[in-house]
Protein backbone atom coordinates (compact mmCIF):
# COMPACT_ATOMS: atom_id res chain seq x y z
CA UNK A 1 0.00 0.00 0.00
CA UNK A 2 1.40 3.56 -1.11
CA UNK A 3 1.85 6.08 1.40
CA UNK A 4 -0.23 9.21 0.93
CA UNK A 5 0.99 12.29 0.98
CA UNK A 6 -0.78 16.05 0.61
CA UNK A 7 0.52 19.12 -0.42
CA UNK A 8 -1.06 22.32 1.32
CA UNK A 9 0.60 24.31 -0.97
CA UNK A 10 2.46 24.12 -4.70
CA UNK A 11 5.67 22.38 -3.88
CA UNK A 12 8.35 22.12 -6.42
CA UNK A 13 7.81 19.13 -8.87
CA UNK A 14 12.01 18.28 -9.07
CA UNK A 15 10.92 17.20 -5.22
CA UNK A 16 7.73 15.62 -5.62
CA UNK A 17 9.35 13.57 -8.18
CA UNK A 18 11.27 11.91 -5.48
CA UNK A 19 8.57 10.47 -4.38
CA UNK A 20 8.26 6.85 -6.10
CA UNK A 21 5.74 4.37 -6.37
CA UNK A 22 5.42 3.92 -2.84
CA UNK A 23 4.13 6.77 -2.33
CA UNK A 24 0.63 9.03 -3.89
CA UNK A 25 0.18 12.52 -3.95
CA UNK A 26 -3.62 12.52 -2.31
CA UNK A 27 -6.38 15.18 -2.76
CA UNK A 28 -8.13 14.94 0.63
CA UNK A 29 -6.42 16.19 3.56
CA UNK A 30 -8.48 13.36 5.58
CA UNK A 31 -6.45 11.06 3.86
CA UNK A 32 -2.60 12.26 5.04
CA UNK A 33 -0.21 10.46 6.00
CA UNK A 34 2.18 12.84 5.45
CA UNK A 35 2.19 16.75 4.69
CA UNK A 36 3.91 18.73 2.58
CA UNK A 37 3.29 22.52 3.12
CA UNK A 38 4.71 26.55 2.89
CA UNK A 39 3.07 28.84 4.17
CA UNK A 40 -0.43 27.95 4.45
CA UNK A 41 -1.95 27.79 7.71
CA UNK A 42 -2.29 24.44 10.03
CA UNK A 43 -3.11 25.62 13.65
CA UNK A 44 -7.46 25.35 12.63
CA UNK A 45 -6.85 22.12 10.74
CA UNK A 46 -7.79 19.33 11.63
CA UNK A 47 -5.06 16.58 11.89
CA UNK A 48 -5.73 13.50 10.61
CA UNK A 49 -5.81 10.36 12.94
CA UNK A 50 -3.12 8.56 10.20
CA UNK A 51 -0.50 11.60 9.83
CA UNK A 52 2.63 10.69 10.97
CA UNK A 53 4.78 13.77 9.38
CA UNK A 54 4.30 17.12 8.35
CA UNK A 55 7.67 18.77 6.54
CA UNK A 56 7.66 22.33 5.92
CA UNK A 57 9.47 23.58 2.62
CA UNK A 58 10.96 26.78 4.09
CA UNK A 59 12.60 27.52 7.59
CA UNK A 60 9.46 29.26 9.42
CA UNK A 61 7.45 27.20 11.10
CA UNK A 62 4.79 29.89 12.91
CA UNK A 63 2.07 28.25 10.78
CA UNK A 64 2.04 24.81 12.10
CA UNK A 65 1.01 23.63 15.55
CA UNK A 66 4.27 22.47 16.68
CA UNK A 67 2.72 21.11 19.90
CA UNK A 68 -0.24 19.22 18.93
CA UNK A 69 1.33 17.47 16.68
CA UNK A 70 4.30 16.19 19.07
CA UNK A 71 1.63 15.26 21.15
CA UNK A 72 0.16 13.55 18.81
CA UNK A 73 2.99 11.93 17.27
CA UNK A 74 3.45 13.65 14.46
CA UNK A 75 7.15 14.84 13.79
CA UNK A 76 7.29 18.43 11.93
CA UNK A 77 10.19 18.99 9.60
CA UNK A 78 11.65 22.20 8.01
CA UNK A 79 14.59 22.35 5.56
CA UNK A 80 17.18 25.01 7.59
CA UNK A 81 19.34 26.58 5.32
CA UNK A 82 17.64 24.88 1.78
CA UNK A 83 16.36 28.56 0.48
CA UNK A 84 18.83 31.05 2.58
CA UNK A 85 20.84 31.94 -0.42
CA UNK A 86 17.46 33.37 -2.18
CA UNK A 87 17.23 35.25 1.04
CA UNK A 88 20.29 36.64 1.11
CA UNK A 89 20.07 37.85 -2.39
CA UNK A 90 17.33 40.09 -1.81
CA UNK A 91 18.58 40.97 1.54
CA UNK A 92 21.42 42.60 0.07
CA UNK A 93 19.20 44.02 -2.70
CA UNK A 94 16.98 45.75 -0.53
CA UNK A 95 19.73 47.30 1.45
CA UNK A 96 21.07 48.59 -1.83
CA UNK A 97 17.52 49.90 -3.01
CA UNK A 98 17.53 51.36 0.45
CA UNK A 99 20.80 53.43 0.25
CA UNK A 100 19.96 55.19 -2.96
CA UNK A 101 16.47 55.62 -4.93
CA UNK A 102 16.58 53.52 -7.34
CA UNK A 103 13.02 52.45 -7.79
CA UNK A 104 12.11 56.38 -7.71
CA UNK A 105 14.66 56.73 -10.76
CA UNK A 106 12.82 54.21 -12.38
CA UNK A 107 9.82 55.76 -11.82
CA UNK A 108 10.75 58.80 -12.97
CA UNK A 109 11.63 57.51 -16.40
CA UNK A 110 8.97 55.52 -16.94
CA UNK A 111 6.85 59.29 -16.02
CA UNK A 112 8.57 60.38 -19.30
CA UNK A 113 8.67 57.77 -21.64
CA UNK A 114 6.88 60.47 -23.96
CA UNK A 115 9.30 63.24 -23.26
CA UNK A 116 12.16 64.04 -25.91
CA UNK A 117 14.09 66.29 -23.75
CA UNK A 118 13.98 63.38 -21.50
CA UNK A 119 18.20 62.77 -21.38
CA UNK A 120 18.81 66.28 -20.37
CA UNK A 121 16.04 66.72 -18.38
CA UNK A 122 17.26 63.23 -16.32
CA UNK A 123 20.23 65.38 -15.66
CA UNK A 124 18.81 67.80 -13.73
CA UNK A 125 15.98 65.33 -11.95
CA UNK A 126 18.60 62.22 -10.94
CA UNK A 127 19.48 64.77 -7.67
CA UNK A 128 16.35 63.62 -6.18
CA UNK A 129 17.35 60.17 -6.20
CA UNK A 130 20.80 60.30 -4.84
CA UNK A 131 22.23 58.25 -2.05
CA UNK A 132 25.01 56.67 -0.20
CA UNK A 133 26.85 53.89 -0.53
CA UNK A 134 26.93 51.04 1.85
CA UNK A 135 30.10 50.16 1.82
CA UNK A 136 32.02 51.20 4.93
CA UNK A 137 28.73 51.48 6.37
CA UNK A 138 27.86 49.29 9.80
CA UNK A 139 25.73 46.42 9.21
CA UNK A 140 24.19 44.69 12.36
CA UNK A 141 22.62 40.91 11.81
CA UNK A 142 20.41 39.80 14.59
CA UNK A 143 20.36 36.03 14.14
CA UNK A 144 23.48 34.16 12.82
CA UNK A 145 21.81 31.02 11.48
CA UNK A 146 21.85 30.01 7.77
CA UNK A 147 20.54 32.64 6.56
CA UNK A 148 22.38 35.55 8.93
CA UNK A 149 25.73 33.98 8.31
CA UNK A 150 25.61 34.14 4.41
CA UNK A 151 23.85 37.53 4.78
CA UNK A 152 27.17 38.53 6.95
CA UNK A 153 29.55 37.06 4.46
CA UNK A 154 27.99 38.58 1.46
CA UNK A 155 28.01 42.29 3.40
CA UNK A 156 31.55 41.79 4.34
CA UNK A 157 32.50 41.46 0.32
CA UNK A 158 30.60 44.81 -0.75
CA UNK A 159 33.15 46.31 2.12
CA UNK A 160 30.56 46.82 4.83
CA UNK A 161 31.65 46.69 8.41
CA UNK A 162 29.43 43.52 9.23
CA UNK A 163 28.57 42.94 13.30
CA UNK A 164 26.55 40.17 14.48
CA UNK A 165 24.85 38.69 17.93
CA UNK A 166 23.83 35.31 18.25
CA UNK A 167 23.60 33.18 21.61
CA UNK A 168 22.69 30.15 19.95
CA UNK A 169 25.27 30.35 17.51
CA UNK A 170 26.20 26.84 16.10
CA UNK A 171 29.55 25.60 15.61
CA UNK A 172 28.84 24.93 12.11
CA UNK A 173 27.83 28.56 11.45
CA UNK A 174 30.32 30.30 13.07
CA UNK A 175 32.71 28.21 11.11
CA UNK A 176 31.64 29.48 7.67
CA UNK A 177 31.39 32.96 8.93
CA UNK A 178 33.91 35.14 7.35
CA UNK A 179 36.14 36.07 10.43
CA UNK A 180 35.93 40.01 9.13
CA UNK A 181 32.57 39.15 11.13
CA UNK A 182 32.63 40.85 14.41
CA UNK A 183 30.86 38.79 17.24
CA UNK A 184 28.82 40.92 19.77
CA UNK A 185 26.77 39.66 23.15
CA UNK A 186 23.84 41.88 22.91
CA UNK A 187 21.59 43.00 20.46
CA UNK A 188 22.00 46.76 21.98
CA UNK A 189 25.60 46.89 21.44
CA UNK A 190 24.01 46.40 17.40
CA UNK A 191 21.86 48.83 17.94
CA UNK A 192 23.88 51.76 19.46
CA UNK A 193 26.12 51.63 16.57
CA UNK A 194 24.59 50.03 13.12
CA UNK A 195 23.49 52.11 10.05
CA UNK A 196 21.59 48.44 8.78
CA UNK A 197 19.84 46.37 11.14
CA UNK A 198 18.81 42.54 9.53
CA UNK A 199 16.85 40.37 11.18
CA UNK A 200 17.18 36.57 10.73
CA UNK A 201 15.06 34.97 14.08
CA UNK A 202 12.42 32.67 14.10
CA UNK A 203 9.52 34.24 15.19
CA UNK A 204 8.60 32.97 18.89
CA UNK A 205 6.94 33.93 21.89
CA UNK A 206 10.33 35.24 23.38
CA UNK A 207 11.16 36.97 19.69
CA UNK A 208 7.08 38.60 19.07
CA UNK A 209 7.09 42.12 19.08
CA UNK A 210 10.90 42.34 19.79
CA UNK A 211 11.65 45.49 18.00
CA UNK A 212 9.69 47.72 19.86
CA UNK A 213 10.20 51.50 21.45
CA UNK A 214 12.68 50.02 24.11
CA UNK A 215 14.75 48.66 20.81
CA UNK A 216 14.24 51.74 18.48
CA UNK A 217 15.10 54.36 21.33
CA UNK A 218 18.57 52.63 21.33
CA UNK A 219 19.09 52.38 17.93
CA UNK A 220 21.39 55.01 15.69
CA UNK A 221 18.97 58.00 14.16
CA UNK A 222 18.13 56.96 10.29
CA UNK A 223 18.61 53.41 10.87
CA UNK A 224 17.60 51.10 8.12
CA UNK A 225 15.44 48.16 9.79
CA UNK A 226 15.14 45.17 7.67
CA UNK A 227 12.90 42.51 7.92
CA UNK A 228 13.08 38.72 6.45
CA UNK A 229 11.94 37.10 9.09
CA UNK A 230 8.13 37.35 10.24
CA UNK A 231 5.99 41.16 10.37
CA UNK A 232 5.27 40.19 14.21
CA UNK A 233 8.64 40.65 15.37
CA UNK A 234 8.28 44.33 15.13
CA UNK A 235 5.84 45.84 17.35
CA UNK A 236 4.11 48.27 14.37
CA UNK A 237 2.37 50.82 16.74
CA UNK A 238 5.94 51.16 17.79
CA UNK A 239 7.11 51.49 14.38
CA UNK A 240 4.98 54.07 13.36
CA UNK A 241 6.28 56.57 15.83
CA UNK A 242 9.77 55.65 15.29
CA UNK A 243 9.30 56.31 11.67
CA UNK A 244 7.46 59.41 11.99
CA UNK A 245 10.68 60.87 14.42
CA UNK A 246 13.24 60.00 11.73
CA UNK A 247 14.58 57.37 14.13
CA UNK A 248 14.13 54.34 11.79
CA UNK A 249 15.06 56.32 8.24
CA UNK A 250 13.58 53.50 6.65
CA UNK A 251 11.55 49.77 7.02
CA UNK A 252 12.49 46.88 4.69
CA UNK A 253 10.00 44.49 4.73
CA UNK A 254 8.90 41.25 3.23
CA UNK A 255 5.52 40.92 4.81
CA UNK A 256 2.43 43.10 3.61
CA UNK A 257 -0.46 43.12 5.61
CA UNK A 258 -2.66 46.35 6.01
CA UNK A 259 -0.58 48.03 8.64
CA UNK A 260 2.92 47.36 6.31
CA UNK A 261 1.61 48.71 3.29
CA UNK A 262 0.61 51.77 4.46
CA UNK A 263 3.83 52.87 6.48
CA UNK A 264 5.56 56.01 5.65
CA UNK A 265 9.04 55.11 4.39
CA UNK A 266 8.75 51.84 4.43
CA UNK A 267 9.68 49.43 1.33
CA UNK A 268 6.98 46.05 1.60
CA UNK A 269 7.61 43.21 -0.66
CA UNK A 270 5.26 40.74 -0.92
CA UNK A 271 7.12 37.33 0.99
CA UNK A 272 9.33 36.93 -2.12
CA UNK A 273 12.28 36.24 0.23
CA UNK A 274 12.61 32.58 -0.93
CA UNK A 275 10.23 32.75 -4.52
CA UNK A 276 13.35 31.69 -6.93
CA UNK A 277 13.79 28.55 -8.64
CA UNK A 278 16.52 27.54 -7.11
CA UNK A 279 15.41 28.32 -3.47
CA UNK A 280 11.75 26.22 -3.99
CA UNK A 281 13.60 23.48 -5.70
CA UNK A 282 16.10 23.09 -2.90
CA UNK A 283 13.30 23.25 0.12
CA UNK A 284 10.91 20.90 -2.26
CA UNK A 285 14.15 18.18 -2.32
CA UNK A 286 14.61 18.54 1.69
CA UNK A 287 11.37 18.21 2.44
CA UNK A 288 11.28 15.18 0.42
CA UNK A 289 13.79 13.77 1.47
CA UNK A 290 13.54 14.01 4.98
CA UNK A 291 9.49 12.88 4.77
CA UNK A 292 11.12 9.47 2.62
CA UNK A 293 13.68 8.80 5.45
CA UNK A 294 11.12 9.28 8.38
CA UNK A 295 8.45 6.80 6.68
CA UNK A 296 11.10 4.25 5.35
CA UNK A 297 13.35 4.30 7.92
CA UNK A 298 12.09 5.79 10.87
CA UNK A 299 15.17 8.33 11.12
CA UNK A 300 14.52 12.36 11.98
CA UNK A 301 16.26 15.10 10.30
CA UNK A 302 15.72 18.57 11.02
CA UNK A 303 12.74 18.47 12.96
CA UNK A 304 11.47 21.23 15.20
CA UNK A 305 9.09 19.34 17.33
CA UNK A 306 10.96 16.05 18.17
CA UNK A 307 14.18 15.28 18.19
CA UNK A 308 16.88 14.13 15.64
CA UNK A 309 17.58 10.69 15.71
CA UNK A 310 19.07 8.74 12.95
CA UNK A 311 19.83 4.78 12.97
CA UNK A 312 20.74 4.79 9.56
CA UNK A 313 19.13 2.22 7.51
CA UNK A 314 18.21 -1.04 9.18
CA UNK A 315 20.52 -3.80 8.97
CA UNK A 316 18.55 -6.00 10.96
CA UNK A 317 15.15 -8.46 10.96
CA UNK A 318 13.03 -5.38 12.41
CA UNK A 319 12.83 -2.36 13.48
CA UNK A 320 10.47 -0.32 15.63
CA UNK A 321 10.34 3.56 16.00
CA UNK A 322 8.80 4.75 19.50
CA UNK A 323 7.40 8.39 19.59
CA UNK A 324 7.16 8.80 23.60
CA UNK A 325 7.29 11.63 26.28
CA UNK A 326 10.72 12.42 27.52
CA UNK A 327 9.99 10.76 31.43
CA UNK A 328 11.96 8.81 33.59
CA UNK A 329 11.70 4.55 32.75
CA UNK A 330 10.56 5.11 29.46
CA UNK A 331 13.77 2.97 28.24
CA UNK A 332 13.58 0.39 31.14
CA UNK A 333 9.90 -0.66 30.33
CA UNK A 334 11.03 -0.67 26.48
CA UNK A 335 13.60 -3.29 27.18
CA UNK A 336 11.90 -5.47 29.66
CA UNK A 337 9.41 -5.82 27.92
CA UNK A 338 11.84 -6.94 25.39
CA UNK A 339 13.22 -9.26 27.31
CA UNK A 340 10.29 -10.85 28.72
CA UNK A 341 9.50 -11.77 24.74
CA UNK A 342 12.55 -12.93 23.94
CA UNK A 343 13.55 -9.83 21.86
CA UNK A 344 17.19 -9.66 21.09
CA UNK A 345 17.83 -5.89 20.94
CA UNK A 346 20.79 -5.07 18.26
CA UNK A 347 21.24 -1.46 18.07
CA UNK A 348 18.80 1.52 19.84
CA UNK A 349 19.19 5.14 19.93
CA UNK A 350 16.96 7.27 21.89
CA UNK A 351 16.90 10.98 22.04
CA UNK A 352 15.09 13.68 23.76
CA UNK A 353 14.05 16.72 23.10
CA UNK A 354 11.99 19.22 25.63
CA UNK A 355 9.16 17.04 26.75
CA UNK A 356 8.97 14.44 23.90
CA UNK A 357 11.41 11.80 22.99
CA UNK A 358 11.70 9.34 20.23
CA UNK A 359 13.65 5.94 20.51
CA UNK A 360 14.39 3.70 17.58
CA UNK A 361 15.69 0.13 18.32
CA UNK A 362 16.72 -2.73 15.93
CA UNK A 363 16.20 -6.05 16.78
CA UNK A 364 16.87 -9.49 15.17
CA UNK A 365 13.28 -11.01 14.91
CA UNK A 366 9.78 -10.13 13.45
CA UNK A 367 7.92 -7.67 15.80
CA UNK A 368 4.84 -9.54 17.40
CA UNK A 369 1.57 -8.01 16.98
CA UNK A 370 1.25 -8.29 21.29
CA UNK A 371 4.77 -6.58 21.60
CA UNK A 372 3.43 -3.58 19.46
CA UNK A 373 0.00 -4.05 21.41
CA UNK A 374 1.80 -3.63 25.16
CA UNK A 375 4.13 -0.21 24.06
CA UNK A 376 1.02 1.49 22.75
CA UNK A 377 -0.42 0.80 26.08
CA UNK A 378 2.32 1.70 27.96
CA UNK A 379 1.62 5.56 30.04
CA UNK A 380 4.28 7.91 28.26
CA UNK A 381 4.12 6.15 24.85
CA UNK A 382 2.54 8.16 22.03
CA UNK A 383 2.97 6.18 18.74
CA UNK A 384 4.78 3.11 17.66
CA UNK A 385 5.70 2.38 14.41
CA UNK A 386 6.86 -0.80 12.97
CA UNK A 387 9.10 0.14 10.29
CA UNK A 388 10.59 -3.56 9.21
C1 LIG B 1 10.66 30.72 5.12
O1 LIG B 1 10.17 30.69 6.24
O2 LIG B 1 11.39 29.82 4.71
C2 LIG B 1 10.39 31.89 4.25
O3 LIG B 1 9.49 32.77 4.83
C3 LIG B 1 10.06 31.55 2.86
C4 LIG B 1 8.78 30.80 2.62
O4 LIG B 1 7.90 30.75 3.44
O5 LIG B 1 8.60 30.23 1.55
Amino acid sequence: MSVKVKCLNPIAACGLDMLDDRYEIVENTEDAEAILVRSAGMHDMELPDNLLAVARAGAGVNNIPLEKCAEKGIVVFNTPGANANGVKELVVASMLLAARDITGGINWCKENKDNADVAKEAEKAKKAFAGTEIKGKKLGIIGLGAIGVIVANAANRLGMDVYGCDPYLSVEHALNMSRDVTLLKTNEELYEMCDYLTVHVPLLDSTKGMFNKEAFDKMKDGVVLLNFSRDTLVNEEDLKEALASGKVGRYVVDFPNPTTVNLPNTTVTPHLGASTQESEDNCAKMAVSEIRDFIENGNIKNSVNYPNCDAGVCPTEGRLAIAHKNVPKMLSQFTTLFSKDGVNIENMVNRSRGDFAYSIFDICSDIKEEVVKELEAMDGVIRVRVIK
